[in-house]
């Protein structure tokens, strides 16, 4: 049994991280941790899908705010032409319809490599953070890898090959498939909102979408960077 559950929302412009112990979901539905990613003038709780890959085009060098802020230092000198930089590139799966385990995609400086290693990368970068932060907050007690559950959110428009290749990237990555559940972006959204606090209601001050009646229906609009998702739940 998990002693956590686990996310990662790879996005078109902005990626992120969430986590909830099991202990306190049964509790409180919104009791979610996320990560605050320090930006040079802000903290967000995204940071932007940017990857810098070392001029080995093996190893990752960084995410987020540090790839970009790294490779304008690398740029500004003028030694950035070997390195591997990657940025909006979620949406390659979605237009190259038969992605497969060698689709090659370019970076910024026109360099090619192989889709899957990027998107792998990317995942076990953002899932080593995670791990790490959980760590750091569990000092002392017992942690096991094994006691996580993962989701990866994908696009609802997302045909099956660009669905089997995020399951495959996520894997690479070192999550277990035994222990990976893919979920629709749209989806989650529309079952996290049910629980979330409504602020303009009258009276009840502690009012969700579950405690309408049956039957009630809403409306959740997701306007991200790639896809624009509008559900509708009853
Ligand atoms: N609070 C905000 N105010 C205004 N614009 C914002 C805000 N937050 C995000 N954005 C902008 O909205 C756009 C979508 O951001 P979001 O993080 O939802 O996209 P994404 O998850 O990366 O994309 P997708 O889900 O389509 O893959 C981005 O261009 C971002 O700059
Ligand atoms: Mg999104």
């Amino acid at each position: 049994m998990s002693l956590l559950v686990a996310s990662i929302d790879l996005g078109t412009t902005f990626s992120g991280w969430a986590y909830s112990y099991k202990h306190d979901y049964k509790t409180s539905r919104n009791s979610i941790r996320t990560k605050n990613w320090h930006a040079s003038s802000h903290i967000s709780q995204k940071a932007p899908t940017v990857v810098l890959i070392k001029p080995d085009g093996k190893t990752l060098h960084s995410f987020g705010y540090d790839a970009e802020s790294k490779y304008a230092d690398l740029a500004e000198t003028g030694d950035h032409k070997d390195w591997y930089y990657f940025r909006r590139f979620k949406m390659l799966l979605f237009d190259r319809k038969g992605v497969q385990v060698n689709t090659l995609i370019e970076e910024t400086g026109g360099k090619n490599l192989e889709a899957i290693e990027v998107f792998c990368l990317t995942i076990k970068c953002i899932k080593d953070d995670l791990i790490a932060t959980v760590k750091q907050q569990l000092s002392g007690e017992e942690f096991k890898e094994s006691d996580v559950s993962w989701v990866v959110t994908l696009p609802a428009i997302w045909n099956d090959a660009a669905k089997q290749f995020m399951r495959c990237a996520a894997e690479k990555a070192g999550i277990d498939k035994d222990k990976l559940t893919i979920a629709l972006e749209p989806e989650a959204a529309s079952l996290h909102c049910r629980h979330l606090p409504i602020e303009k209601n009258v009276g009840d001050s502690d009012a969700s979408l579950c405690k309408y009646p049956i039957g009630t229906k809403y409306i959740v609009v997701d306007a991200g960077g790639g896809t624009v998702d509008i559900t509708v739940h009853e």
